[in-house]
């Protein structure tokens, strides 16, 4: 059976998956995030390609997989990210197969660790939060073989030294010279460890046609204003090129993040509608119904601009607005998007003003739970001003978007867990129904939910039956489970999958990092560090404080607060 031919080209990972199935069409098994190249008829439910129960490991059967031998070394092995995340996602790439076929996994930190003591830290990581919990004794084995415990000071050269021989020890040349640096690290160390890497021999800036490579995976946050992005983007580049670094955002790694793009570019419909000329506005909603947690002193530093909006939503509002690339290779997508970011209007300070909403949780509940306010919270200073909640609206200076408000909002202990894209078409002309004062006549609207329950929903308006002229709005709906099954990939297999294959195209460029935090830098000089007002507060387990809601009500508008997920 052979689907359609499609326009693409490149180099990029989605160009590979897609050119495999084209060429192997009948290979079973879904491309994760094309759920729109082999569209159902309109937005139903019913399995085109393949039935959903065959999908189960994406990874394994559309062929995508790590070849080359590599070593990954994780700064920050004992912490939490490397039990939660990154030790379950490559855990998960090895039972699906996408692992290369040699490997190792050398965890590098301070504390006192043998091998099989770290091994069984991280095989409880899995146990207690991998999205399949359950292990299976010989498997982890397998897996298991492959880690060790590397233990050493940040700052300690003779560490390092200690590193390069382990490294040279697995007699491999792959696995000793092909390295990912995996720095899941305070920020404050990147630089050093780039540096001590450098001296011992393990980091060099690579030339094209190098036979081995050397890759630095970074984690957020990526500085903390743009000059600090700037040099520390210096600073690694001292040792590396450009091309060698993996900036990490993990929402990038979601697969129904990456399915924006496919969305759009594949869909003829939806694309031709995507302008100034039928969208009214945009609302992109990331709420979150947990507190800062532990994560307090880290929250005292960031706040939820940082936190959230320089990242996460601004690369959400980049899939959604910026324009085709010319291929798909990383370099023309990541171009498009940086293009993008730039066409935003600055941020003055009366735009500020008028345009962003800060606001910060007191006491409350969510969910039947009573939570603590922020400043209630272990190590938040009791006058505290930093921002758990942010709404803004912004405008985005190009053809096709001038004009139209994208309102983006993100916010810690509101009333649930869900990420949204609403896109708000405009209405019919007032004629025929929408004359008749009583019709309820909405105006179409599609949303894009990111997560929990996936799925896009088109609204639109039906005739009810019977004898009156009576309408309603109703929904169409693709949903991700029914459609694909439960498969739902961690991000971080994702995102490690790609840094070990060499694809940068789900990481954030210099240029991008930086054009982001140039957005950031110009709404925080507009706060001026002002404190909170009485109308920024909200009481926990709601939608944010009034003034968010005035935000919007000034442009005849309202917030389109997410469904609690069914599951
Ligand atoms: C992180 C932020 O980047 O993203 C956290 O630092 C936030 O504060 C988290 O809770 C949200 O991620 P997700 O995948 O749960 O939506």
């Amino acid at each position: 059976m052979r689907t359609m031919r499609l326009p693409f080209s490149g180099d990029g990972w989605i160009a590979q998956l897609v050119e495999q199935r084209i060429e192997n069409p009948c290979v079973p098994g879904s491309i994760p995030g094309l759920a729109t190249i082999f569209p159902p008829p309109g937005f139903t439910t019913f399995p085109m390609v393949d039935s959903p129960k065959t999908i189960s490991l994406p990874g394994l059967e559309d062929g995508r997989k790590a070849d080359e031998p590599c070593t990954i070394v994780i700064f920050g092995a004992s912490g939490d990210l490397t039990a939660r995340k990154l030790i379950p996602a490559l855990y998960h790439l090895h039972l699906e197969g996408q692992m290369p076929a040699s490997f190792r996994v050398v965890g590098f930190a301070r504390r006192e660790k043998t091998d099989e003591s770290w091994r069984a830290e991280m095989r409880a990581g899995v146990e207690t939060y991998s999205r399949t919990r359950q292990v299976d004794d010989a498997r982890w084995d397998a897996f298991a073989a492959n880690l060790s415990y590397h233990r050493g000071d940040l700052t300690d050269a003779d560490a390092y030294a200690g590193l390069a021989k382990r490294l040279a020890d697995f007699g491999d040349p792959g696995l000793v010279n092909n390295l990912v640096f995996y720095l899941a690290i305070s920020p404050s160390l990147f630089g050093e460890v780039v540096d001590q890497l450098h001296v011992a021999d393990l980091l060099h800036r690579m030339e094209e046609d190098d036979e081995h490579w050397q890759r630095v995976v970074v984690e957020k946050p990526f500085g903390h204003d743009l000059q600090s992005a700037h040099v520390l983007n210096n600073h690694l580049l001292r040792h590396v090129r450009e091309r060698q670094i993996f900036r990490i955002d993990h929402y990038l790694g979601k697969e129904t993040v990456q399915n924006i793009m496919m969305f759009r570019f594949s869909n003829a419909i939806f694309e031709q509608l995507w302008n100034r000329e039928a969208i009214e506005h945009v609302q992109i909603t990331v709420s979150e119904d947990i507190g800062v947690g532990g994560r307090g002193g880290y929250f005292e530093e960031a706040g939820t601009l940082r936190d959230m909006m320089q990242n996460h939503l601004l690369q959400i509002l980049s899939l959604v607005a910026m324009e085709p690339p010319p291929s798909l290779a990383a370099e023309d997508i990541r171009n498009e998007k940086v293009k993008l970011l730039k066409s935003i209007r600055p941020m003055t300070p009366e735009a500020v003003a008028t345009n962003v909403v800060r606001g910060q949780y007191f006491a409350g509940t969510v969910n039947d739970d009573s939570r603590e306010g922020y400043r209630q919270e272990e190590r938040v200073n009791p006058e505290s001003n930093v921002e758990t909640f942010v709404a803004l609206k912004l405008f985005i200076d190009n053809w096709r978007w001038s004009g139209v408000p994208f309102y983006l909002r993100t916010g810690k202990n509101l009333p649930l867990r869900a990420s949204e894209v609403r896109v708000q078409f405009r209405p019919t002309p007032n004629v025929l129904f929408a004359a008749q004062g009583h019709l309820d006549i909405h105006a179409n609207a599609l949303t894009l939910r990111l997560q929990p329950d996936e799925g896009i929903f088109l609204r639109f308006n039906g005739k009810v039956p019977g004898n009156s002229i009576e309408t309603r709005p109703v929904r169409m709906h693709f949903d991700y489970d029914a459609e694909f099954g439960a498969y739902t990939p961690e991000a971080y297999e994702r995102l490690l999958l790609e840094a070990m294959a060499g694809d940068a195209t789900l990481f954030i460029r210099r240029d991008e990092v930086e054009t982001a935090w140039q957005i950031i830098d110009d709404i925080r000089a507009g706060w001026g560090g002002t404190p909170l007002s009485n109308r920024e507060f909200y009481a926990a387990g709601t939608w944010g404080p009034v003034a968010a809601d005035d935000l919007i009500k000034q442009d005849s508008h309202k917030w389109h607060n997410p469904k609690p997920s069914k599951r």
